[in-house]
């Protein structure tokens, strides 16, 4: 790196880099200067775009829902497996089981910030600015206009995917004017991996990189590696934090779902819901009351935990609870949740501000008549928070 930023940087041979500013909202965001071996706009050739828009089958809802997203079924490439079930005019949300790693091209998501949650599988994200490795529980999040490259250990792998057209962050009240992480946060510095093992590649040819632009993706062939830095520094660059290191907030009553809020986007947060102990007034009443969450929609993800010994909730579940309606614990949930110490959940939880629409994709996955659900007391037993 060299002392100053935009100043002259050889290489041994005499050779400058090329400093290229990385940066996702203009030159006031966070960003990073990156360094590389060739110029990032050695474009070779570019083909039609293809659409991967999804279909919407539901565009106005106002019924509660429920979808088996580990029905997807495994798709070999990772753009195919990508499955959008949710959408906004801020974001989307999409599951995925890509059943083998990208060997033959890279990808770069032009239009959105990336949350990757790892419900299965495990491997190693590849960036220009390093590697993450990534297992079972991580969150990755992914600056729109990274290019990067999934390595994936086996076949077997379970991905949600929310999309945002604006930045994901942490919650802000959870920093100070510093940044920093504030004593009353679930989690810290310590707790985010960035990009480790920098890889320099030194190559020439042609280097596939699939763009998605507005729905469509765009084959552009570069006659350089892109992974081709030779040194960065700055604020924006992708990063993974695990649901394990997720540190609860509990009380003696009844907490609310925002100590739970672990991302926010632009009209949208993200949640994690993990093992803790349950509230210990003598007379608290463990599960959530009833609540209209008139100005959202909520979508619930369910990942593991003990309501895996109950009967109607599955791994990779999905309930959509819609903004205007309230909802709350099935029949019977209430007086069986009293006295109870702890619980072993782990669901992600995303709340959109604006109303999604439905896909059809979602539709092929859809539990018939979950509306109904809370009429049966005493048939069903399933975990709402
Ligand atoms: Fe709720």
């Amino acid at each position: 790196m060299p002392a100053k930023r935009h100043t002259v940087f050889r290489s041994a041979s005499g050779a400058l880099y090329h400093e290229e500013l990385f940066g996702t909202e203009g030159f006031a965001g966070m960003s990073s200067l990156v360094y590389h071996l060739y110029p990032p706009t050695r474009v070779k050739e570019r083909s039609q775009p293809y659409s991967v828009r999804p279909q919407i089958a539901i565009e106005d809802n106002l019924q509660a829902r429920s979808y088996l997203t580990f029905d997807a079924p495994p798709v070999a490439d990772y753009i195919n497996s990508r499955k959008t079930l949710f959408v906004n005019n801020d974001m989307s949300i999409a599951v995925a089981a890509p059943s083998a790693s990208m060997n033959d091209y890279f990808f770069k998501n032009a239009d959105a910030d990336e949350m990757i949650f790892v419900h299965m599988g495990s491997g190693t994200l590849r960036t220009m600015y390093g590697n993450i490795t990534f297992a079972y529980g991580d969150y990755l999040i992914i600056p729109r206009g990274t290019v990067y490259r999934f390595q994936f250990d086996t076949g077997h792998n379970k991905l949600l995917i929310v999309e945002s057209n604006g930045p994901i962050e942490t919650p802000a009240r959870y920093r100070n004017n510093y940044g920093q992480y504030l004593e009353h946060s679930p989690f810290c510095e310590r707790d985010f991996r960035m990009p480790e093992q920098m890889e320099t590649h030194d190559e020439q040819g042609d280097f596939l990189i699939n763009i998605k632009k507005r729905g469509l993706i765009y084959p552009y062939v570069y006659e350089t590696h892109p992974f081709d830095v030779v040194g960065w520094d700055g604020c924006s660059y992708p990063y993974a934090f695990s649901i394990f290191n997720f540190e609860p907030i509990t009380g003696r009553i009844h907490m609310p779902p925002p100590i739970h809020q672990t991302f926010q986007g632009r009209n949208f947060v993200i949640c994690s819901f993990v093992p803790r102990l349950y509230d210990y007034h003598p007379d608290a009443i463990p599960a959530p009351y009833h609540h209209s969450n008139v100005d959202s929609d909520e979508l619930l993800y369910y990942v593991d935990g003990d309501f895996m010994s109950r009967n109607n909730i599955k791994k990779g579940q999905i309930t959509l609870h819609p903004g205007g309606l309230p909802h709350g614990p099935h029949p019977g949930a209430i007086e069986r949740s009293i006295g109870k110490k702890e619980t072993k959940e782990f669901a992600v939880m995303i709340d959109p501000f604006n109303p999604v629409k439905i896909t059809a994709d979602a539709m092929s996955m859809e539990v018939k008549d979950y509306y109904q659900s809370w009429l049966l007391a005493g048939k069903k037993e399933e975990p709402v928070i």
